[in-house]
């Protein structure tokens, strides 16, 4: 202790008439410090000294010590002087960033001229509903009912609005056969949202993650956020290869499936894989992630039970109202078994404690009064007309693309032969301003060979599908 600190070290252009002086040079003593050009132990020079070397007033320098004092940067010992306390890795932003940057994957693999496209006038991208026949009056009801309701002084509840919960619970068991109780399910800004509880809950550097290849980006990115093992696992027209899950793992692990509509193939996971993931999961002691974002919406096909109604102790199902209603509103939810709900919703109170309130209770009064399964009725008849209209034209028009996974969700594939590259079909219909990401795009295994695009028919109108058809038709015919 009690070194004098190198000259150097109070040679700064302060600049006058911008930020304080007394910042300026709190800012620059802080950087001293992450640097390890003042390390703890050193002595700062007398503030008499400083002023003087900088040409400022004692009161500055006081100013700018006393703040990083307040801070804990150094400190004042009566007689003897001030003192840097602090390690300098410790203000080190460099460290900081890498604390907060674990190896996450950059999925989906960036296409660069759809990610840059700013003139677009088709999009075509997949789960995008179509907001234009949103109830918007009826909404707007149930907003001003919520507002109108005496406020509270409390936080509200960490696992969501008990009355919303109990509205989800009973649509559940009317529209999907899914039995639980609102203490089974937590609320969250999304689905998503609730996958990143169950990854603080579940996962570490020691668990491995079954995941779909193709699969969604997010939640594989969200899962590999804990240092947990991403396993890809192949899928096919009838959802999930079970011979590829292996038994690899050693810590936890957990399998993600989206078995109503597999993202982004569309196939429907059947009842017999079901019951073997079931049987699968049993035997390796894992846990399935089912993720159930558009399974409202199926077309000519019977329903089938959520795999969460086969093992609801082995299961945490996922739901969102980004398909039925709208991405921003951020509402989605998670059934799961209590011990996992019950770590879920503490993790959840530590971030943010509650969602909206009162989003949940206009929410719940939408579903409570019927608008919301009279728009999902609604919606299943659009998306119907837009889907057939879409399957007409490509079975007419196009040779060298057939589509699969078209009987439920708002997307569906366009296998393309051989003859044709979707990657310069994709390039192509970028510069004609239509957005048409690739299959592969969706890929964790950048090797994987999958000639084909994924294209959303929900959100444009039959007119903007016919012009966006018109330019993928002048693309493969020309
Ligand atoms: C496969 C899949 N799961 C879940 C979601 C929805 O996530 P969220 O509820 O967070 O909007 C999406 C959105 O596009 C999706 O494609």
């Amino acid at each position: 202790m009690g070194q004098t600190p190198r000259e150097v070290v109070f040679q700064l252009p302060l600049q006058r008439g911008t930020t304080p002086l007394a910042q300026q040079l709190a800012a620059h003593i802080r950087n001293l410090v992450s640097d390890g050009k003042l390390q703890r132990g050193d002595r700062l020079p007398a503030s008499r000294l400083i002023a003087k070397e900088l040409g400022v007033a004692r009161g500055t320098v006081s100013d700018a010590v006393e703040t990083l004092i307040a801070e804990g940067v150094l400190e004042g010992k009566q007689g003897a002087g001030t003192f840097v306390v602090i390690e300098p890795r410790v203000l080190s932003p460099a460290r900081l960033h890498l604390a907060a940057h674990r190896e996450v994957p950059l999925n989906p693999a960036p296409e660069p001229d759809i990610d840059a496209q700013t003139e677009v006038l088709i999009d075509l991208r997949p789960c995008r509903p179509s907001v234009a026949e949103f109830p918007v009056q009826a909404w707007r009801r149930c907003m001003s009912l919520a507002a109108s309701a005496p406020l509270s002084s409390d936080y509200g509840d960490s696992q969501g609005s008990y009355r919303l919960r109990t509205a989800i619970c009973d649509y559940l068991r009317r529209a999907r056969g899914l039995r639980s109780e609102p203490e089974d399910l937590i609320i969250t800004n999304g689905s998503v949202h609730a996958m990143h509880l169950l990854t603080l809950a579940f996962l570490n550097t020691r668990s491995t993650v079954y995941f779909e290849d193709p699969g969604y980006p997010l939640a594989r990115q969200t899962f590999a956020s804990s240092g947990a093992t991403i396993a890809p696992c192949s899928v096919d027209r009838d959802g999930l290869l079970l011979e590829s899950l292996g038994s690899r793992h050693r810590g936890s692990a957990l399998v993600y499936v989206t078995p109503s509509h597999q993202f982004p193939l569309g196939s429907r996971l059947s009842i017999t894989r079901r019951q073997q993931l079931v049987a699968w999961s049993d035997k390796h002691n894992a846990l399935i992630a089912e993720d159930d974002y558009d399974g409202e919406y199926r077309y000519d096909v019977p329903p089938l039970a959520p795999i969460y109604s086969l093992a609801p102790e082995r299961v945490v199902y996922f739901g969102t109202f980004s398909k039925t209603l709208f991405p921003d509103l951020r509402i989605g939810f998670a059934v799961a078994p209590r011990p996992i709900l019950d770590v879920m919703r503490r993790y959840r109170t530590i971030f943010e404690y509650n969602g909206n309130s009162q989003i949940q209770h206009a929410l719940a009064t939408f579903i409570e009064n019927g608008s919301f399964e009279r728009h999902i009725l609604k919606m299943r008849r659009v998306y119907s007309k837009k889907r057939a209209a879409v399957q007409e034209r490509i079975s007419k028009e196009i040779r060298t693309a057939h589509v699969t996974g078209i009987n439920s969700g708002l997307s569906f594939t366009l296998e393309l032969d051989e003859s044709v590259d979707a990657h310069q079909v994709h390039r192509q219909l970028t510069t004609r301003g239509v957005l048409l990401p690739t299959i592969s795009r969706y890929c964790a295994n950048q090797k994987h060979k999958v000639n084909g695009l994924v294209f959303g028919f929900a959100e444009p109108s039959i007119d903007q599908l016919d012009q966006g058809l018109d330019q993928l038709i002048a693309v493969l015919n020309p």
